[in-house]
């Protein structure tokens, strides 16, 4: 059998690289694509070329790097995907960051922009390079778009104000998307994590001036911090082809965190 083909993005570390090796360990074939390098305008890490190859040797998967900000490169790494594989039936638009920490007046413009680039900007840029690429394949089709939304898509963070703005869209961006596509076979949705053990909340941790990660716990019903397999599963759940019924969707995995 042929397998299906994701192409995922932020896969070197987090949520990212959760569903790649849930997707993997399902047979699909992968392409794991991240920046893979820091960003002058944040002050704190992203994932490694390193950590990409780890994911990908691990996983079985092949790397790409490319930066969701660059329609160039997004469009290569599809038509990678399309050469090595023969189509592209998944797309996960995982790669994020955050700033904020003070109100938006005073956040510097360049980690505003940051944000709006990457969270937003870099998913609806996904979408173009991918959807054309899901459209190519023969009817019947069931191709998938998903997106890393997140809680803030629905609650007014404080200090968070462009992250939220950026997620809110992406919200909005897998409705009119999950329209637009109507009966093509190819749908879109998204999925609103709530707090996950990854590098992003260690930051958000430090922009609201905590001690860690940990100290989001207490603020899930659940009462812990969500792992990023538990993201992923939830994702590789929306990118099966029998999940056809649904799109449009925000699927909160929050622990509760929106309620
Ligand atoms: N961890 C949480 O609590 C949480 C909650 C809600 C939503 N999210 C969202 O989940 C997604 C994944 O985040 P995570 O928790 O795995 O964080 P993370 O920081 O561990 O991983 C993000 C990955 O995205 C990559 N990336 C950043 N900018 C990029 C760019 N311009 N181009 C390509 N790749 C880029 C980074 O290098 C990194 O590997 C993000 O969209 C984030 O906003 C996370």
């Amino acid at each position: 059998m042929t397998p299906r083909v994701a192409l995922v993005t932020g896969a070197a570390r987090g949520i990212g690289a959760a569903t790649v090796r849930r997707l993997a360990g399902q047979g699909y074939a992968v392409l794991a694509v991240d920046v893979a390098a820091d960003d002058p305008a944040l002050p704190y890490p992203m994932g490694s070329a390193a950590e990409l190859a780890a994911v990908a040797g691990q996983a079985g998967v092949e790397a790409f790097v490319a930066d969701v900000r660059d329609r160039a490169a997004l469009t290569a790494a599809v038509a990678e995907a399309e050469r090595r594989w023969g189509g592209l039936d998944v797309a996960v638009a995982a790669a994020g960051v955050i700033a904020g920490g003070v109100p938006l007046w005073e956040v510097p413009p360049g980690q505003e922009d940051a944000v709006l680039d990457v969270d937003l900007r870099g998913v609806l840029n996904l979408a173009r390079a991918a959807i054309p690429a899901m459209l190519r394949r023969p009817v019947p089709r069931s191709g998938r778009f998903l997106a890393v939304a997140s809680a803030a898509a629905t609650r007014g963070l404080p200090m968070l104000a462009a992250y939220c703005a950026a997620k809110a869209g992406v919200a909005g961006l897998v409705r009119a998307l999950g329209s637009e596509l109507g009966d093509s076979g190819v749908t879109a949705n998204a999925v609103s994590p709530g707090s996950t053990d990854t590098p992003i909340l260690t930051e958000s941790a430090r922009l609201y001036g905590l001690a860690g990660a940990r100290d989001f716990a207490a603020q899930q019903p659940v009462g812990r911090l969500l792992d990023p397999a538990e993201i992923a599963q939830v994702l590789a759940f929306l990118a099966d082809p029998a999940a056809g019924a649904t799109t449009g969707a925000v699927i909160p995995v929050d622990g509760g965190l929106a309620l």
